[in-house]
């Protein structure tokens, strides 16, 4: 039977710990129930969550929130070199990574420790220390919200980009993802340690596998980045600009030593937390609401700032960087 809840608080389901209100909830513990509750919704406002890791509530929500918490990981194919594993979209994502480095298939080690989960993932193909999930997708099978029919997407058709894909874009709202298939590598492993900091942090370390690059990345996380468990936040706020070289060159007559990483012979990504950093804002605290102290990309709840004050605190940042550097700063954060 489907047990719809009412009036219930979000506070535990965000990583940002903002209080706000859904007028009904229910958790989705397998596909015939998230078609089931679909039918029953058909018409009416919904919305999905995974994780709550990389989104922001701004207000009490009127219609009815759906908790992907289907669960399973699966082995569907292998050969001496490679894994085909499918992971339903409600798994945690850190839970899978730690799977894969107990099993000794190499892939996602970098991608250790990023909050939400696996269903997610993909939507904003998750990044960092030098991988992103592209490189190990291998397709996803996705709920169609019409028609409640799945659909298979594969690599090639799921656009990839810098946090961006096709369900970020064209299918946003139009499907749910299910479930996802990873190609993962066994030994022998090809170690991703082109991340300037990883390099240096792996050094000293006497042994070079997906195990240690997991620990070295942990640890560079865990000094820069704030644990949700303790202190709200949903990791990077902003995605990092990409500007055209001529626009660098304008800002390198007063900025020199701006950081930068090419990225076409037209254009660069530039560091949004340099740019916040440059202008003194990290760390600022405004209530509750702040820019985290190790890292100036990351705004944090301190305890009871509303989901409007966090955003308050986004927009007068976004417009001291545009005042100052002419770069509009786009939020990688969902905002409801
Ligand atoms: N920097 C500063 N001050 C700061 C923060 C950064 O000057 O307060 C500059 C430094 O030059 C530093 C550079 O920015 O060398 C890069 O900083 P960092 O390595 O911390 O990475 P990031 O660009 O700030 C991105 C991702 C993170 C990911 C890290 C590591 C985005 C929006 N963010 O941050 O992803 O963990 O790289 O790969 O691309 C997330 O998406 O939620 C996230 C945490």
């Amino acid at each position: 039977m489907l047990v719809f809840k009412k009036d219930v608080s979000l506070q535990a389901f965000n990583t940002f710990g903002i209080e706000a209100h859904t007028r009904q909830f229910i958790s989705i513990d397998s596909l015939s129930t998230l078609k089931e509750v679909l039918e029953k919704l058909k018409n009416t406002p919904f919305r999905v969550l995974g994780g709550g890791s990389n989104i922001l509530l701004t207000e009490d929500y009127e219609g009815t929130t759906l908790l992907m918490d289907t669960k399973g990981i699966q082995i569907l194919d292998e050969n001496q070199r490679e894994v085909l594993v499918q992971v339903q979209a409600g798994e945690n994502w850190h839970k899978f990574v730690s799977w894969c480095l107990d099993n000794d298939y190499g892939g996602v080690e970098n991608l250790v420790l990023i909050p939400g989960s696996v269903g997610a993932a993909p939507i904003q193909n998750i990044g960092a220390y030098g991988v992103e999930l592209q490189s190990v997708f291998h397709s996803c099978e996705v709920l169609d919200i019409d028609t409640l029919t799945l659909k298979n997407y594969t690599k090639d058709h799921c656009q990839f980009g810098y946090r961006t894909s096709l369900f970020k874009t064209v299918l946003k709202n139009k499907c749910i993802i299910t479930q996802v298939q990873f190609k993962l590598q066994k030994v022998p492993h090809q170690l991703q340690l082109s991340y300037s900091v990883l390099k240096e942090q792996l050094q000293n370390h006497p042994v070079q596998n997906i195990q240690s690059v997991a620990q070295a990345v942990s640890s560079i996380r865990r000094s820069k980045l704030p644990d949700p468990k303790e202190i709200g936040n949903s990791g990077s706020f902003f995605k990092n600009p990409i500007i055209t070289h001529s626009h660098l060159v304008d800002l390198q007559n007063q900025n020199p030593q701006i950081p930068y990483y090419p990225i076409d012979i037209h254009s660069v990504k530039v560091p949004a937390g340099w740019l916040i950093e440059s202008l003194g804002l990290k760390g600022i605290r405004k209530g509750d609401a702040g820019v985290h102290k190790k890292q100036a990309l990351v705004l944090v709840n301190y305890g009871s700032a509303s989901g409007k004050e966090i955003l308050d605190l986004a927009k007068e940042i976004q417009k001291q960087v545009w005042d100052t550097y002419r770069i509009s700063l786009e939020t990688e954060v969902n905002i409801f």
